[in-house]
Parts: structure tokens; sequence; C-alpha cells
């Protein structure tokens, strides 16, 4: 597959099989993550790659954020809450969970950091899709909640930018739909 049919025929997969996805196809896609562009060579990235029951971390992260969320519950609904929560971890046969690391190197906002992370993430999607895989790139208010960058070890100025399910497609992808990128350029010729 080439760059432009990866990428115009990439699209978000939410559903996907539980089959296992061998660890050398999930080599490659950090392999592409590490390829985005970084400004200054930082390299501001880290990743948790979750699979089998080790996507209980993930689960114990959403779990823990939603039962911080909730206020006054009894045992019995945190118990309910927590068991909801943790199936959201299981969507997907594998999840990796993508985190900046911004540096202080002079020259380099801490925007680029997320530029360079974001990146990283596309690259990942763009990779797996090519490798017969469907991604989806979720986000979502519990990402950046306290209690899920306690879970995951987050330190200092580090956040969670989101987390790629990955997994063979259960079913051909939506169709894609984008407004033509003529309506959001202008052309600047003199
Ligand atoms: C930063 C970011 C966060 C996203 N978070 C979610 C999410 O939490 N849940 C979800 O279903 N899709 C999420 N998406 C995927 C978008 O919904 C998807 O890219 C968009 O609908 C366009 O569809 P396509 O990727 O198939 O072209 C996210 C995408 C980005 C870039």
């Amino acid at each position: 597959m080439n760059v432009k049919e990866a990428i115009l025929s990439r699209r978000s997969i939410g559903k996907v099989k539980q089959d296992a996805v061998p660890e050398e196809l999930v080599q490659q896609v950090l392999e592409a993550a590490v390829w985005a562009p970084n400004h200054g060579q930082t390299e501001p990235w880290r990743f948790w790659v979750m699979t089998g029951e080790g996507r209980k971390l993930l689960g114990r992260g959403y779990a823990e954020v939603a039962i911080a969320e909730a206020g006054d519950i009894s045992p019995d609904e945190i118990a309910e809450l927590r068991a909801a929560q943790e199936k959201k971890a299981l969507r997907a046969p594998v999840v990796i969970a993508v985190a900046v690391t911004p540096t202080a190197l002079p020259g380099v906002p801490e925007i680029e950091e997320y530029a360079a992370a974001h990146a990283a993430v596309h690259n990942m999607s763009l990779m797996a899709h090519a490798l017969g895989l469907g991604t989806i790139w979720r986000t979502g208010a519990p990402t950046y909640h306290p209690k899920m960058k306690e879970v995951f070890g987050l330190q200092g100025a580090e956040e969670l930018v989101g987390f790629v399910y990955i997994g063979y497609p259960e079913r051909e992808a939506p169709e894609g739909k984008r407004t033509p990128h003529q309506q959001k350029t202008v052309w600047v010729r003199e």
C-alpha cells in the first residue's frame, strides 16, 4: 500500500475482532510511531502496549476516573461501575497508550511536543492500516484525568494523548467523509 492509498483509505475502526495480533506487527506499528517528526530530536513520547490481562491497566484507569467522578455512591454501585468501566479496555486485543513527555529544550515549546506525539499516533494508525489492521484513536475526558495519570505513573508535564485500539477489523470500514480541501484553503501567489 502506498502512502496516498494508506492516507485516503484509513478509517477509524471501532469494532475489531478479539483475535490476537502478532507481536511482530505491533513492533512495526511502534517503529512507525518513533519515526514521527519531532522538533529538536526530543522524541517526546512513551508507549504502553497492553494485551490480554495487561489491558486491566487501562481498565483500572477508566474505573478509577469514573469512581472519583461519581461522588457518593454505595459499594454495590462502585462494583457495578468498576466492572462496566473495566470492560471498556477490552474493546480490542491490543491497546497502546501514548503519552507526550515534554522536554524543556530551548526553542521547543510544549505545543510542538504535543504535535510530535500526535504525529506519532497517526503514524501508528497508518502503519497498522497498511498491515491490514484496524485502529481507532480514543481519548475522552478520562484520558486527561489525574487518576488516569496516576494509574499510568505519569510524571511532571507528561500527559496521555490517546489510546490506540488495534485489531483485525470486524467488518468493512465505513465510508469516509471530509470537506474538500479547496474549502479550507487560500492560495497566496503574490
Ligand atoms: C485526538 C483524537 C481523539 C479521538 N478520540 C476519539 C474517541 O474518543 N472516540 C472515538 O470514537 N473516536 C475518536 N477519534 C476518532 C475520530 O472520531 C475520527 O478520526 C473521525 O470521526 C474521522 O473518522 P476517520 O478517522 O475514519 O477518518 C479521535 C480522533 C482524534 C484525532
